[in-house]
């Protein structure tokens, strides 16, 4: 009788922590994306069209947003921009990290997309440590911008073009997810999702505890 009432506990600990452990790791991809030591950030988003995601850390002390964007560009010579909109959730206003490759090197650059011609430009925030990758299909940008003081949400509009014609990146697609890459990202957000490994230590850990507390009976 003890047997009967005592075995189905473990077991239950066992299946409920391996269905935590699936549904947390289909759930978000951008948890499984690693940088080198260097680059940490508190939060990472799958977003929601063309395959890209962003990882970020906004220090409100400083207002500064710390970012990662990776995205595979629609052909192998294309480029991918993630910008941040003041102007609303379109293409048009968008102050925009665009990283492609010059004399076969990659490089990210700001625009201030105010027409379907655009150039190299100042953009309305300050921007460091931008730097891009390029590997095994997919780009990634790298940056620090200051933001102003105290804004709790951005909007955030991503993009992937296939041709860049004389160092400038060739309008992209029009497709539905083309036209659709844009949101809201909340600053307020306190580490919803890390990309650090936290997370799946504590499965792990429980999956073992549960084997062991299951021998022991
Ligand atoms: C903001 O503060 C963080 C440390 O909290 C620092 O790493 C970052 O460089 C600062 N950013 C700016 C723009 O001063
Ligand atoms: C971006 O372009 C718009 C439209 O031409 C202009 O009003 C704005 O001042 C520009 N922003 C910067 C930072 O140059
Ligand atoms: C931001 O918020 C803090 C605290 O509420 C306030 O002291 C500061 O003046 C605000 N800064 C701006 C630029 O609005």
């Amino acid at each position: 009788m003890a047997f009967l009432y005592s075995f189905p506990l473990p077991m239950i600990l066992v299946f409920a922590v391996l269905l935590l452990q699936i549904h947390h790791s289909h759930s978000l991809t951008c948890t499984s994306q690693k940088f080198t030591s260097d680059r940490v950030y508190d939060n990472c988003n799958d977003l929601p069209k063309l395959s890209s995601y962003l990882h970020w850390t906004y220090d409100s002390s400083n207002s500064s947003l710390k970012i990662a964007f990776l995205a595979p560009p629609s052909g192998k010579d294309g480029w991918i921009s993630w910008s941040i909109n003041p102007k609303g959730q379109q293409m048009m206003g968008s102050q925009a990290l665009i990283a492609y490759k010059v004399d076969d090197k990659m490089t990210v650059k700001t625009f201030n997309v105010s027409s379907d011609d655009i150039a190299p430009s100042k953009i309305a925030y300050q921007v460091s440590d931008m730097e891009a990758e390029y590997s095994d299909g997919t780009m990634k940008i790298f940056a620090t911008i200051a933001l102003p003081a105290n804004l709790t949400t951005i909007n955030q509009v991503w993009q992937v073009g296939s041709t860049v014609v004389d160092g400038i990146p060739a309008k992209h697609a029009t497709l539905p997810d083309n036209l659709k890459s844009m949101g809201t990202l909340d600053l307020s957000v306190k580490e919803k999702s890390t990309s650090g490994g936290k997370r799946n230590g504590i499965p792990i850990f429980l999956i073992i505890a549960s084997f062991l507390f299951l021998f022991v009976y």
